[in-house]
This record gives structure tokens, C-alpha cells and sequence, in this order.
């Protein structure tokens, strides 16, 4: 028998059951809901609405069960409707009618609210961990190529050289700013829901703020409306998901395309890489492309939860009982990519030689060649013009910027002097790009600085 049977005279059909259950995916908020119904019988117990002995009984019950389910000698019901009823009619189950005094001045409606708070408040904290290890894995891979020379892109065409130290600690800053989010979005849903009830508040003296105390809320929610039918939380906190998984995606295709023979910029330790069943030479890359490609689902999970909640009237609709599978699935996602990526990047073999190589190819101390007219005295513009020509006769003779002749340099213009090979130099080039923020390495060596300063403070 449900726990709602009095107002029906037939049992739910098991088709419709199934289809309504919630616990198969709830299930993972029981010590969330526990300690929710402890916090709240202590309450109710403090302001005389029910025993005192009552509520040590139902706090002992209910730890009983977290014991039996974490030791495995509580099963859990399949059948039952969701983890709160679950939970509530074992309790009873063991205590009678002292279990049932437990729901007094409490909705599922609000207890759900707080659970899902609960749980997510905890899930932001272990994504920051992760986020955090992830970062210094690469300040860590940073400091070792504050040196190598790496072309830089734009538009996948060489274009100026920077270092992989400078490249690497663009993403330490992605990261950073998703920290930032996880937190915000951790922040603004720490308010403390019980008390709101089905909908309408209570009639029943409670003490919210000492719920929320007892829980570890900062405050509680101000409109019991809202309280019951807000999970704004949960697109915030999957639309954090969201952008962490586009930073970790275009990492991805970057080491995809590092990996291929064309690139061959890094090799992976063989413990993060696959082979092919049929091709004896292949080692590929499996780890990031699946990172890529579940991009996609935590997209859907963002997308699932704004369309389950646009055209909800207040407060409380069956609907938002899809929140959960959709967020539960986007944190999950999340937190298995970067585990995984945080080893793969840490046993990386980074290739300095091959990127030193295609530095020296494509022409991209061109602007430097440029710069070094103007520093002579020649307006940018015809600076960029007499380059440009000088780029297009090397094309044609097979030459590049560094075999230039002396004398070929001369032609193109008078104030080219011998310095100019140094001038052009990649890695002067690179020292040179002392801008704050820039690729020499002494502006690297700052930015790993602060972004450890960041990641203490966070
Ligand atoms: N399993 C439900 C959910 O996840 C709990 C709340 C149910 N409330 C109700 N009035 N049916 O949303």
C-alpha cells in the first residue's frame, strides 16, 4: 500500500508505478534525505512539536538505516516511489508510530528541495577538486616548457611563435573562471528550503533557521513558492557543466590533432591511449575524443532541465522530477572527464623537437620582421607591405625568413642590418613577448605564479 492509499480504493497499476518511480535515480540522495529528517525532527522536537524521546527515537532509527544501507544489510525497494518514501516507510517499518510523526509540517515537496540542495552543494565542492588538481597538473606541465617553442594559430594556420608553457596556461585560466562559476552557482543555491512544505508554508511553529544551521545553509529560502519550485540551481550549476566541458573539448581536439603523424607535437604515455583491432600501427587518442564527444550529452542535460522548467506554473509539478537524472548525469560526466584527463596530461611526452620544427616553418616571425622596420624608423604599414613581399619571394625560391641573404634583405629595403637575423630569431621572438600576459618566459613564470596564488585562495 502506498503511503497516500486513504484517498484511493484501488493500488496503483504496476506499469504506472514503475513509470513513476523516481528511487532508481533518487536513491543516491539517501544520506542527503537522512540527515535532512534528522535536522528536522531535532526541530520539531525543540519547539515542542513533537517529544523529544520521539525525536531521539526517529534520529537512532534513522541512523540505523544509514548503517544498514551503507553496510549493505538494508535492501533497497525498487517498488518503492522514490527515496524519501522509501526511507520514511522503512523507518516507520522499524519504529511504528513514531516513525509516522517524523513527515509532521514537512512536504516531499520541500524535502526534495532540500536533498537535491544538499547533494549538489557537495558535488560543486568535489568538481572544484577536480578543477583544481586539473589546473596545477598543468602549471606543473607549464613549468617544465616555459622554453619550447611552439607555433601559435589562428585559423589553424601557423601565425606567431609562443611557447607550450604560454599555451597550456590559456586553459589554467578557462579553468580558473569555471572554479569561479561551480562557486558562484554553489553560493546562490546555499539557502535552506524546509518549512516551505507543499507549497503554502505551515501552520506549525518552526524554527527554519535552525534547520538551516543544523544542515550547514546560510540562510533559508524566503518565499515558500519558490523554495518548492526553484531549481534554477540546477541549470546553473549544469550550465557550469556545460562551459567546463567545452574548455575540456577543445583541449581535446587539440591533443587529437597533436597526436596525429601531422602534428605529432606530443605522444601519450601508452597507459592513456588505445589500439586498433586490425591495424597493428594505430595508438590512438580514444580518451580525449570521448571527452569531445560527451561534450554533447552534458549540452542535452543543460537543454533537458530549461525545457522541463519553462512552462511549469507554480509551484510544485511531477515534471521537475526529471531534474535530477538530467544534473546527476551532467556532474557525473564532468567529474569522469577530468579524472581521467588529469593522469593523461600529467604522462604526456611533449615532442619539443617536432614543435620546434613547425615553429620554423610558415613564416610566423613575419610580424617581427615587420616590427623590427618599425623600431628602425618605417611607418607599421609599409613595414607589414616590404615583409609581405619579402614572404612571397621566399615562397617562390624555396627560402624562408633565416636564409634570406644579406644582400636579398638589402633589396627589399636599406634599413635591414645584419641584426635583423637575430631580430627574427624564434626564440627571440619569444623573449622578446615580455607583455604582461605575453609567451616570453618570464611572463609565463608570472602567470603560473598567480594562478597558484588563485588556486589557494579558492
Ligand atoms: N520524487 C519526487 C521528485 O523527485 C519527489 C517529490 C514528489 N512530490 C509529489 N508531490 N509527488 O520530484
Amino acid at each position: 500500500m502506498a503511503l497516500w492509499a486513504g484517498r484511493f480504493k484501488k493500488e496503483v497499476d504496476e506499469r504506472v508505478n514503475g513509470f513513476n518511480s523516481s528511487i532508481r535515480f533518487d536513491f543516491r540522495m539517501y544520506k542527503q534525505d537522512i540527515q535532512g529528517s534528522i535536522a528536522h525532527a531535532t526541530m520539531l522536537a525543540q519547539q515542542g512539536i513533537i517529544e523529544k524521546s520521539e525525536a531521539d527515537l526517529i534520529t537512532e532509527g534513522l541512523l540505523g538505516i544509514l548503517h544498514d544501507l551503507e553496510c549493505g544489510s538494508l535492501e533497497v525497494d525498487d517498488t518503492a516511489e522514490d527515496v524519501h518514501m522509501f526511507i520514511e516507510a522503512e523507518l516507520t517499518r522499524r519504529l511504528g508510530d513514531t516513525g509516522k510523526r517524523l513527515h509532521t509540517a514537512r512536504s516531499r515537496n520541500d524535502q526534495v528541495a532540500l536533498d537535491i540542495r544538499m547533494y549538489l552543494k557537495e558535488e560543486c565542492d568535489a568538481v572544484t577538486a577536480l578543477l583544481k588538481k586539473l589546473t596545477q597538473t598543468l602549471c606543473m606541465q607549464a613549468e617544465q616548457h616555459l622554453e619550447t617553442v611552439l607555433p601559435g594559430y589562428t585559423h589553424l594556420q601557423r601565425a606567431q611563435p609562443i611557447t607550450f608553457a604560454h599555451h597550456l596556461m590559456a586553459y589554467a585560466q578557462m579553468l580558473l573562471r569555471d572554479i569561479d562559476r561551480v562557486q558562484a552557482a554553489k553560493t546562490r543555491m546555499d539557502v535552506m528550503p524546509l518549512g516551505s512544505g507543499a507549497l503554502a508554508g505551515t501552520t506549525y511553529n518552526l524554527n527554519r533557521g535552525k534547520v538551516a544551521e543544523l544542515l550547514g545553509f546560510s540562510a533559508i529560502t524566503a518565499n515558500s513558492l519558490d523554495g518548492v519550485s526553484d531549481r534554477d540551481f540546477c541549470v546553473d550549476i549544469a550550465g557550469a557543466m556545460s562551459l567546463i566541458m567545452v574548455h575540456l573539448s577543445r583541449f581535446s581536439e587539440e591533443i587529437v590533432l597533436w597526436c596525429s603523424w601531422e602534428f605529432k607535437f606530443i605522444e601519450l604515455d601508452d597507459a592513456f591511449a588505445t589500439g586498433s583491432s586490425i591495424m597493428p600501427q594505430k595508438k590512438n587518442p580514444d580518451i580525449t575524443e570521448l571527452v569531445r564527444g560527451k561534450s554533447g550529452r552534458v549540452f542535452g542535460d543543460l537543454i533537458a532541465l530549461l525545457t522541463m522548467l519553462k512552462g511549469l506554473p507554480l509551484a510544485y509539478n511531477k515534471d521537475m522530477q526529471e531534474d535530477k537524472e538530467a544534473i546527476f548525469d551532467a556532474v557525473d560526466t564532468v567529474k569522469l572527464c577530468i579524472a581521467t584527463m588529469i593522469p593523461m596530461i600529467d604522462t604526456m611526452k611533449v615532442l619539443k623537437q617536432n614543435m620546434r620544427a613547425a615553429a620554423a616553418k610558415g613564416f610566423i616571425n613575419a610580424t617581427d620582421c615587420a616590427d623590427y622596420l618599425v623600431k628602425k624608423g618605417l611607418p607599421f604599414r609599409d613595414a607589414y607591405k616590404i615583409t609581405g613581399n619579402l614572404v612571397a619571394y621566399c615562397i617562390d625560391n624555396g627560402k624562408t625568413l633565416e636564409t634570406l641573404t644579406f644582400n636579398e634583405y638589402k633589396q627589399a629595403h636599406a634599413l635591414f642590418e645584419q641584426d635583423v637575423y637575430e631580430a627574427i630569431s624564434l626564440e627571440t621572438c619569444v623573449r622578446e613577448r615580455k607583455v604582461d600576459g605575453g609567451p616570453s618566459p618570464e611572463a609565463v613564470k608570472t602567470q603560473i605564479q598567480a594562478v597558484g596564488k588563485c588556486l589557494e585562495a579558492m
